[in-house]
């Protein structure tokens, strides 16, 4: 990327962050309007930015699209970003993929935000070891399911609902935004494929992924 355009992505990127940080620093002491004033900022930099990366798009014609892709390829291109936070934080990955998995049809760099925002969900909830299941199978020839399960503190019954919500976190300040799982949610959906999750309360957590197929 020329510096020209990272210049240019990298000034909204700062305001964001300013204006959220200081969001997050007077939320008991900024007005309704002052607050409603400051998101508005923020999402007239979230606009600017998007507009930076169509134009880039543009220019360069790599429109998104939508390729045959090899889901254990992903998979492990994922698992080897998040090597290290597994180990520190002794986590056992134990996979297990059908054989003559046929491709899905999907973009591989979102579908690796997919399974990396789920492994980095996976091993936050697992603050004192656990274990990471992944595992990959057909279904009914139409679509890939992938497992994520993992041993840690569960979802209470009455978030289920809402963990996809952009925002919605129970994470503290500073350590969780959450927007992984609305993006999960966005990126499958663009792709035709869909997301469950299932989980028991202080037991395990499983979201299963359906990805259609080539
Ligand atoms: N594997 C999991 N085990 C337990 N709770 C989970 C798991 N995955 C998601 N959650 C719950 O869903 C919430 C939303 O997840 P999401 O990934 O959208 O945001 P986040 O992890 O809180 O923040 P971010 O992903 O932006 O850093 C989490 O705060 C957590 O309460
Ligand atoms: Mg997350």
């Amino acid at each position: 990327m020329t510096s020209g355009i990272a210049h240019e992505l990298n000034n909204p990127l700062n305001n964001i962050s300013l204006t959220t940080e200081a969001l997050i620093g007077g939320m008991e002491d900024y007005s309704e309007e002052q607050k409603l004033r400051m998101l508005q900022e923020i999402f007239t930099q979230v606009e600017r930015a998007s507009g930076t990366v169509r134009n880039l798009l543009d220019f360069t014609r790599t429109e998104y699209r939508l390729e045959p892709i090899h889901i254990q390829g992903v998979i492990q291109a994922s698992l080897k970003l998040v090597n290290n936070e597994l180990q520190i934080n002794n986590i056992e990955v134990e996979t297990d993929f059908a054989p003559d998995l046929a491709n899905v049809r999907g973009n591989f760099h979102d579908l690796q935000q997919v399974f990396l925002n789920l492994f980095l969900n996976s091993i936050q909830a697992m603050p004192n070891g656990g274990k990471m299941s992944i595992s990959v199978r057909s279904e009914n020839d139409k679509y890939l399911k992938t497992d994520v399960k993992d041993t840690g503190c569960g979802i209470p019954k009455e978030n289920l609902d809402r963990i996809f919500e952009p925002f919605f976190t129970t994470k503290e300040v500073g350590k969780g935004t959450g927007l992984g799982l609305s993006v999960i949610y966005g990126v499958i959906e663009k792709i035709g494929g869909h997301i469950k999750v299932d989980s028991e309360l202080g037991q395990w957590t499983r979201f299963s992924v359906y990805l259609p197929v080539e």
